[in-house]
């Protein structure tokens, strides 16, 4: 993790809002739409988690528009400005994901859209464990990273990404009890995970004989 905890991002984040962050492209946003028709799938007032949300926007936004109650976690304090500024009283944590504690509360579905390949794999691992701890049985999360094994140079920040690949993505899943149930890419050439929590045999309905 870097020192900022935002792996490079507090660095260019006025450059970043000023960008992505602004609302009247967020319509168009490369990926948009993949995370609305996921977000159209809860049922109102739903609780979702956007783990690393920028500015807000367009993840937070999306969330919103669907009528879910969200939260947020960002580690890069210019970002969790931008959003306060756009987000007033929608609750944001200033912390690395590493190490929130996610409100010590459970959600109905976590987005983690341009977040975990920029993290070390121990700490995507240790993200996807914590993600699986937060979610509701039948819980859902989204996330992107490609589905190949892959290190890249992010564009903007120049810090190295990683994608442990579709294989190693779906065995620490697995591992978390959660299963990998689709996937998607958008007109960006991004890849999406679709996963959900497998309630356990524990969490089932079992009627009274
Ligand atoms: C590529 S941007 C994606 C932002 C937003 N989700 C979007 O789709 O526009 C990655 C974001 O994750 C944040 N971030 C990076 N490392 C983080 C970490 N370890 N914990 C929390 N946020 C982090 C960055 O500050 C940045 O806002």
């Amino acid at each position: 993790m870097s020192a900022d905890g935002s792996n490079g991002y507090e660095a260019i984040a006025h450059l970043y809002v000023a960008g992505r962050g602004t609302r009247p492209i967020v319509g168009d946003a490369i990926g948009a739409a993949t995370v609305r028709a996921w977000a159209q799938g809860f049922p109102p007032g739903a609780t979702v988690l956007d783990l690393g949300s920028g500015p807000g926007e367009p993840g937070t936004r999306i969330l919103q528009e669907a009528g879910l109650a969200t939260c947020a976690v960002e580690a890069s304090a210019t970002m969790v400005a931008a959003f306060r500024e756009r987000f007033p009283g929608v609750p944001i944590e200033h912390s690395t994901v590493e190490a929130s504690e996610f409100f010590g509360r459970t959600f109905d579905g976590v987005l983690a859209w341009g977040l975990l390949f920029l993290l070390e794999p121990g700490a995507q691992a240790l993200v996807i464990d914590k993600v699986a701890r937060a979610l509701v049985p039948g819980g859902r999360f989204l996330f992107t990273a490609p589905s190949q094994p892959l290190e890249w140079l992010d564009a903007m920040t120049g810090r190295p990404s990683q994608s442990l690949g579709a294989p190693a993505y779906e065995r620490l899943l697995r591992d978390a009890g959660l299963t990998w149930v689709d996937d998607a890419q958008d007109e960006g050439g991004n890849h999406y995970y679709f996963v959900e929590k497998t309630p356990s045999t524990l969490d089932l309905d079992v009627p009274e004989r």
